[in-house]
């Protein structure tokens, strides 16, 4: 439960929005002005929270063959993609979109890998050309596809087979990937088949091996069972006759939405590349999949109070975000912190229980249950940890236009996205004769 009067100035998870005075601010600029310049629903996020993000596994990857690959279905908006493409990071793409919007940035397609279990001819054709670095396939139909894709372009595709270990990543289930009972990879005891067959397929060229176990993971557990398994493949595909170059493990790497305790990425690496070494494989190429920990505490959602509506049972604080803007308590009743931008100190009115709901027509939309806040109609709230699977999930439902993001850098704020009007939404369709 979040009391106002219970926050420190720094708020747990995000240390880059901070109270100054009483106001919220993200790095040096007052989140209530951005909310006035902008509007509500208003995304903003911290460039340098992505690259304080970012620098945990830069420096868990120091001296080592790794590239990070930002896995962009966490937040795939335009000026996000730039930050990371220029600190370094390549890209985790699952569709044809991501593809065209990591080239729209200037992103270089030779750090691009392709994740997905639905890959279709055209974005195989798509990557391809654009000269990804590797496909990550799932399915042994997919392997053959691709195959004859690849004959038919003249070119060889690169291709890593995404493993399913059977490993329990310990999450939401609807965010568990690597379980026996999961849609995602090759079950391990396939694997071994499904490397002979990508060897002897001349459209392809065998580069690695993949896996991802799951999302917002709280323990290094899962990872090193993960590893064991992939490790114990590789020897055997490699004593097949098949030379593995690098080694994908995903991503996957929770956040403190609530006082969850992940390890920080340098601190779970250190204990990842401990074993790699141990077993011989320390100097192989590795590659990386985060989305969520690197983008996830680098953003906040502020909204505006609409109307508080106290009843016999539940009180409800009507905001003007709404589940197309913040799906993720409705999809997967996940908790998100919601607090005042404008603290009172020692004047704080007394808080109420409110359930923290949207204006959009469906009992599930909520935004936060029980919430302890001191509000009134009119107030501007941030919504926290909103940076990853919020936007890039947002829809227009109800007719909602997606809302406008800025970037904040120091004292400085760039409007990445305007917000979505109604001819924009409109654009696509056309009227009957
Ligand atoms: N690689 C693959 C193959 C994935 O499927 C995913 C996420 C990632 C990397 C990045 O995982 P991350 O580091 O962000 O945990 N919408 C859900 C999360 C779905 C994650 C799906 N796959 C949520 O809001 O919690």
């Amino acid at each position: 439960m979040t009391t106002s009067l219970a926050l420190p100035a720094t708020l747990p998870g995000q240390p880059h929005f901070a109270y100054r005075d009483g106001e919220l601010f993200a790095e040096n600029v007052r989140l209530a002005d951005l909310a006035r310049l902008h509007g509500t629903p208003l995304f903003v996020y911290s460039k340098a929270a992505m690259l304080a993000a970012l620098a945990a596994y830069q420096r868990g990857f120091a001296g080592r063959h790794a590239q990070i690959c930002y896995a962009m279905k966490a937040n795939s908006s335009l000026g996000v993609l730039q930050v990371f493409a220029r600190a370094g990071c390549g890209f985790d793409i699952v569709s044809g979109g991501e593809l065209a919007r990591v080239l729209a940035t200037g992103g270089a397609a030779s750090r691009v890998i392709f994740s997905g279990v639905g890959k279709t001819r055209a974005e195989m054709h798509q990557a391809l050309d654009a000269g990804i670095a590797c496909f990550n396939v799932e399915s042994e139909g997919e392997l053959e596809v691709l195959n004859e894709v690849a004959l038919a372009a003249g070119k060889r595709a690169r291709v890593s087979i995404r493993v399913n270990p059977n490993v329990d990543a310990r999450t939401h289930p609807y965010i568990s990937t690597g379980l026996k009972g999961n849609k995602f990879g090759i079950a391990h005891e396939r694997a071994l088949d499904a490397y002979r067959r990508a060897a002897a397929l001349p459209g392809l060229q065998v580069a690695g091996i993949d896996c991802h176990i799951g999302s917002q993971i709280t323990e290094a557990t899962p990872y090193l069972d993960a590893l064991e398994r992939v490790l114990d493949l590789v020897e055997a595909i490699e004593a097949a006759g098949i030379p593995i170059e690098h080694l994908d493990l995903g991503g996957g790497l929770g956040i403190d939405y609530n006082g969850e305790t992940p390890p920080p990425a340098d601190a779970l690496w250190a204990q990842l590349l401990a074993r790699l070494d141990a077993r011989g494989f320390g100097q192989r190429q590795l590659l990386i999949e985060p989305g969520r920990s690197l983008i996830g505490n680098a953003g906040v959602c502020v909204t505006q109070v609409l109307y508080l509506k106290p009843g016999e049972t539940r009180n409800f604080c009507i905001i003007d975000a709404a589940m197309n803007d913040l799906p993720r308590p409705a999809m997967y009743q996940a908790f998100h912190q919601i607090v005042p931008l404008l603290r009172h100190g020692a004047h704080e009115p007394a808080p109420a229980l409110w359930d923290v709901v949207g204006p959009v027509c469906e009992s599930g939309d909520w935004i936060g249950r029980d919430r302890a806040l001191a509000t009134h109609p009119g107030d501007l709230l941030a919504v926290l940890s909103a940076g990853a699977y919020c936007m890039s999930m947002a829809s227009n439902y109800n007719a909602r236009g997606r809302a406008a993001e800025v970037l904040v850098d120091g004292s400085d704020a760039t409007l990445i996205r305007r917000r979505e009007s109604a001819e924009d939404q409109m654009r696509t369709e056309t009227l009957l004769p």
